[in-house]
């Protein structure tokens, strides 16, 4: 049974989906193309860079001639990217990383290589092979259909000499389109979605999801008929996996593009394809007025449902859901070169479209972070990677991801002239500059600024799930709306214009407050009656926070978004999805602690990295590994043992120490905590008595061992001792037992040994030294942190 990353229905709508080709992230095996195990050896990469979800084009056996999307065998790999084992393998690790993962089912059309459709033009007319297709006698039905590909193709319908019959394509002459007035045909799709699906597949892209049926007297998309279809495929998901996923390509005006949500039981998502556009129209404009027109016309959407959003992709800029003068408007903007045009868009990616201008390439970025909706990130556009407009088709945008200044960008060992494309040489753009290797250097990068954005955005579900409302101040050059969720608030204000500017805004709602800064974690000035006045520079953007969900600098309260609703017994607590909401309400409370020791350094997020349960010895309470990441600079590990408590335990914490208290627990109808158990005497004793006889205890990755310095055993430690706690800020928190001795917690870990506790062992051993003796030292060998807790006692007492 395959391992989900969350058993959260709703997953999608918290996700950060990364759009990748095979082909074109890493080649393992020197032959030019990217491929599978090459995919599988870089997720850790897409796990640093914080998105939660990746979705492959198509990676089927196909001949190529769009790029996969004319599929050959929907049940196998392609050749050249690997194999099923392969793909089944890159599975389970991007599952192991708390990865989704999205594929490719293209419903509306194969390729003309693929079994059916040879069978098809071989089969006698009329026949139940032949009827796979959609064929004509003449090519002038259905002539209320508009071509697609305008660039390549001058009508929906080819020759084929063999069936001696006209067929239908929407796309490419040599992608025929699906009949899906056969039965059959649904069928067959249906099975190729759950082959997948039964392998473990997260989510699948349902491809040209308009252009399933052909009616005489229509323009052949969004058909009655096809919803219909698409209700048959939910229905069928929802019955026998629950938890995946439909996106619906459908590039299409909202109000035909909801459609494809339906009552909640069609598709989970769909693109927002016109909202794209006017991003861009409305940065080149200084105007905020088409971004909210677009967005005030779109229609509210099914509880279920969620937009997906993007700046680009592995296609065109499409310019189809734009007026005429609008999309006049966007060439002349941003496709002064006409070889930059292909059918009705843009070929170009992210930052030539913006030309390399970094601030207005962070300022789409934010906004496409904080509207509402799941964002999608096209590969390489994190460090604004180039495009080559001279390849012909799409392929400009679709060159080798540039890892390294080394041969090939690092894509591949391979000889340069045998890559699937060139890698970018544009002297602006050059991979030699233009590589992750270099920017994961540089805390300044663009790589860097996506990291800390994806986790800030990580933090805030209000992102995800939130409503949004437009504010509508004097100066439309700045865009400002209120996203509001489950006990949050935020406020997003963005200057549009390459000029600074100010804005004065009507906040009175929330007088008294103060605005958190959420990228700096700043306060700003307490909001009064009047409105509230904001400078911003050049493309600047403000998210300030107005209610809650703070992480970093506040104590602990309780308030939404510090509660974790546990499935089951205390444990249930470390599987996803709660696991990252404990890793939330730890990012809150580590820094409210003296030993975290850096006051003012914002923390951009904390990562379980092990837990290890202290077992029967002490049920419900384990030592877990946190890694803090910061906004800037190195990372620290930090070891908190943490227990949770019901009842009378629990009203004891609230009620003499509610400062060590993690989060407020909800097991059914039980109310508990999760608090810090450092100075908790039942857990002193036993981690005391796991000293004592040395016992070792392994957790999810590693392992603490306990292991005495001296042949010396420490003393038995009573039962419900006396402890005097003390934290302090070099990073530890000594707990006095009993009077007798001290045991001494080392919260932040350094790699390797501790040298604290080396200098205590050689007190140890130099009986003569009185003060301080060190009877026996727990090891954590965890990730190579090989200092967990240190254990000393004063000698003559
Ligand atoms: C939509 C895909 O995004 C595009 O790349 C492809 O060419 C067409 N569908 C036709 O399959
Ligand atoms: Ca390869």
């Amino acid at each position: 049974m395959v391992r989900r990353p969350t058993n959260e229905p709703s997953w999608y709508k918290d996700a950060v989906v990364y759009e990748v080709h095979v082909r074109a992230f890493r080649d393992s095996n020197g032959d030019g193309i990217g491929d599978l195990p090459g995919l599988t050896e870089r997720l850790d990469y897409l796990q640093d860079l914080g998105v939660t979800a990746v979705w492959l084009l198509p990676f089927y056996p196909s001949p190529l001639r769009d790029d996969g999307y004319d599929i050959a065998d929907y049940r196998n790999v392609h050749p050249a990217y690997g194999t099923l084992r392969d793909f089944r393998r890159f599975l389970r690790e991007a599952h192991r990383r708390r990865l989704h993962v999205i594929t490719e089912v293209v419903i509306n059309h194969t390729s003309d290589q693929h079994p059916w459709f040879q069978r098809a033009r071989r089969a006698p007319a009329g026949s139940p092979e032949r009827d796979y297709y959609v064929w004509s006698d003449t090519p002038d039905r259905y002539a209320g259909a508009r071509v697609i590909f305008e660039d390549a193709e001058t009508s929906n319908w080819a020759w084929d000499p063999l069936a001696g019959a006209y067929y239908w394509h929407r796309f490419f002459s040599h992608q025929p389109d699906l009949n899906y007035d056969n039965p059959a045909v649904a069928k067959a799709i249906q099975s190729i979605a759950d082959f997948w699906l039964d392998m473990g597949v997260d989510g699948l892209r349902l491809d040209a999801v308009p252009y399933l049926y052909e009616r005489e007297g229509t323009n052949c998309e969004n058909l009655p008929e096809t919803h219909a279809i698409l209700q048959r495929l939910r229905s069928h998901l929802d019955h026998r996996f629950p938890d995946r996923m439909f996106l619906a390509e459908a590039n299409q005006w909202p109000e035909d593009a909801i459609a494809y949500f339906g009552d909640g039981n069609e598709c989970h998502m769909a693109f927002h394809f016109p909202l794209m556009p006017r991003i861009f129209m409305g940065l080149r404009m200084e105007n905020r007025f088409p971004i909210i027109d677009i967005l005030e016309q779109t229609p509210p959407i099914p509880e279920s449902a969620q937009w997906g959003l993007f700046l680009r992709n592995h296609d065109e800029l499409t310019l189809e859901m734009v007026t005429d003068e609008e999309r006049d408007y966007m060439y002349r903007h941003y496709a002064r070169d006409r070889r930059a045009r292909l059918n009705l868009g843009i070929r170009h990616r992210l930052a030539p479209l913006l030309g390399n201008d970094r601030r207005q390439i962070e300022l789409v970025n934010a906004l496409l972070l904080s509207l509402p909706g799941t964002p999608f990130l096209y590969y390489g556009d994190e460090i604004g990677m180039g495009d080559n407009i001279y390849l012909g088709d799409r392929n400009g945008v679709r060159t080798p991801m540039q890892w390294s200044s080394d041969r090939n960008a690092g894509f591949s060992q391979g000889n340069p002239q045998r890559l699937y494309l060139p890698v970018i040489t544009d002297p602006e753009y050059h991979y030699e500059t233009v590589n992750v290797e270099a920017q994961a250097r540089n805390s300044s990068s663009l790589l860097w600024w996506m990291r800390n954005m994806l986790a800030l955005r990580r933090r805030h579900p209000v992102f995800g799930r939130g409503t949004i409302e437009f504010l509508h101040p004097d100066n439309e050059r700045v865009l400002a709306y209120l996203r509001r969720g489950e006990g949050e608030v935020v406020l997003v204000v963005t200057n549009l214009s390459r000029h600074s500017q100010y804005v004065e805004l009507d906040l009175s709602e929330f007088a008294g407050i103060r605005p958190l800064e959420l990228f700096g974690q700043q306060e700003f000035p307490a909001i009064g009656k009047l409105p509230y006045l904001l400078t911003l520079g050049p493309h600047g953007y403000l998210w300030l926070s107005l209610v809650a969900g703070r992480p970093g600098g506040q104590p602990p309260s309780v308030e939404a978004g510090k509660r974790i609703t546990l499935p089951g017994a205390s444990e249930t607590a470390f599987h996803d999805p709660v696991r990252h909401d404990l890793e939330l309400a730890l990012a809150r409370y580590l820094p409210t602690r003296p030993w975290f020791g850096h006051p003012g350094r914002a923390l951009r997020e904390v990562i379980l990295q092990d837990v290890i349960p202290l077992g029967r010895r002490l049920p419900d309470t384990y030592l877990i590994l946190l890694e803090a990441d910061y906004l800037q600079g190195e990372s620290d590990w930090f070891l908190v043992p943490l227990s949770f408590a019901f009842g009378e335990d629990a009203d004891d914490v609230r009620h003499h120490q509610p400062e060590l208290i993690v989060a407020e627990v909800v097991e059914e109808d039980l109310r508990g905590i999760a608090f810090d158990a450092a100075g908790w005497p039942p857990c002193v004793t036993t981690l005391v008595e796991m000293i004592r006889q040395r016992k070792g205890q392994s957790g999810e990755e590693g392992a603490v061992g306990f292991q005495a310095a001296t042949g010396m055993p420490p003393p038995a430690t009573p039962r419900d001792p006396e402890v005097e706690v003390s934290d302090n800020p070099d990073g530890h928190t000594t707990v006095a037992v009993a009077g007798r001795y001290v045991l001494k917690l080392y919260r932040r870990l350094e790699l390797g040994v501790n040298p604290d506790l080396e200098v205590r062992l050689f007190l140890t051993e130099q009986p003569r030294q009185e003060a301080v003796e060190v009877e026996c030292r727990c090891l954590g060998d965890v990730a190579g942190r090989e200092t967990g807790v240190g254990h000393h006692h004063h000698r003559d007492q």
